[in-house]
């Protein structure tokens, strides 16, 4: 089976580097050529463009920022949707909305292609590791083809429905996962302001069933003020914008979500963007002017 990987970031390149390790034969491409060319001692194939990457590829994976981006490495300049070969299917990794989902999923059909939302859960370690959760959307067929390599990169496959259902799951996950971060960071700065200690909140706390299982991975992160990302912030705004939007047309509202959307952007704008979105508890504990 050719297989393509598109989107080499903190998540795609140890995606696909898991392929490889297991013996699949893989073409890449990446926006910044050096992310492709770092996989080439484990055997990676780099190409020049998308449309290159995909040429006689089965199955294409892609693992990009936003809906933009993956529209623009889709069917931009050089995209690869029109080069995809008849029959193969798009494995879209991305967290995106489900419209955007049930969008190129109408693309590639109307090209005589096929394609899944397989977003993930878990972060740069569990995507190291091999043992991320796909949430899938999609054919069972389709899914069934590509099992063995979903198998490859994560330990868990939740079908959760048709196209589009992957990525509704993967905004419930994160719309959930971030605020508790939040709620915990909120947790530190009282605790702090009382006069607790940190390691002692962190001690009493963590484990307990009020905190979230995360946070206890993310411990160190926290206490050590350690924001090297693992998850960009910007991506959990991002999260939780395509949220708040996925809401308004489903007629639904989410107060508390676009608070925290709205934190996340303030974190952004005060500069922790690229940080680990744990670095959301610096913006929370910084000093007023
Ligand atoms: N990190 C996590 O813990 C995590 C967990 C689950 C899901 N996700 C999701 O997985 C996706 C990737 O996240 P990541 O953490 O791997 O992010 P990342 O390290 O920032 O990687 C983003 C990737 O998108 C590419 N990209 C961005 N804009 C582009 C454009 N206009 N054209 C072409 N390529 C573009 C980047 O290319 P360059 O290298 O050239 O910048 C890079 O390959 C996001 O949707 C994120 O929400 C992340």
């Amino acid at each position: 089976m050719q297989i393509a990987f598109l989107g080499l970031g903190i998540m795609g390149s140890r995606m696909a580097a898991n392929l490889l390790k297991a013996g699949h034969p893989l073409t890449v491409w990446n926006r910044s050529a050096e992310k492709a060319e770092a996989l080439r001692p484990l055997g990676a194939q780099a190409a020049a463009s998308p449309a290159e990457a995909v040429r006689g590829a089965d199955v294409v994976f892609t693992m990009l920022s936003t809906p933009a981006a993956v529209e623009a490495v889709a069917l931009g300049e050089g995209g690869f949707l029109p080069a995809m070969q008849s029959g193969a299917l798009w494995v879209d990794c991305s967290t995106v909305d489900p419209d955007f989902s049930r969008r190129m999923a109408a693309e590639a059909a109307g090209r005589g292609l096929r394609f899944m939302d397989a977003p993930v859960a878990g972060s740069k370690a569990p995507a190291e590791a091999g043992k991320l959760r796909f949430l899938v959307g999609g054919k069972a067929e389709d899914l069934e083809q590509v099992r063995p390599l979903l198998e490859k990169m994560g330990s868990d496959i939740v079908h959760a429905g048709e196209t589009g259902m992957g990525s509704a799951l993967k905004l419930v996950n994160n719309l959930i996962m971030v605020q508790g971060l939040v709620a915990f960071c909120e947790g530190l700065v009282l605790g702090q302001a009382l006069g607790l200690p940190r390691t002692l909140i962190f001690d009493a706390l963590v484990g307990q069933a009020v905190v979230p299982g995360y946070i206890g991975g993310k411990r160190a992160k926290l206490e050590n003020q350690e924001y090297s990302p693992e998850f960009p912030l910007r991506w959990a705004q991002k999260d939780l914008h395509l949220a708040a939007a996925a809401a308004f047309e489903a007629g639904v509202a989410l107060p508390q979500t676009n608070i925290a959307k709205e934190i996340f952007r303030l974190a952004d704008r005060a500069g922790l963007g690229e940080k680990d979105l744990t670095a959301v508890l610096a913006f929370l504990e910084r000093d007023e002017e």
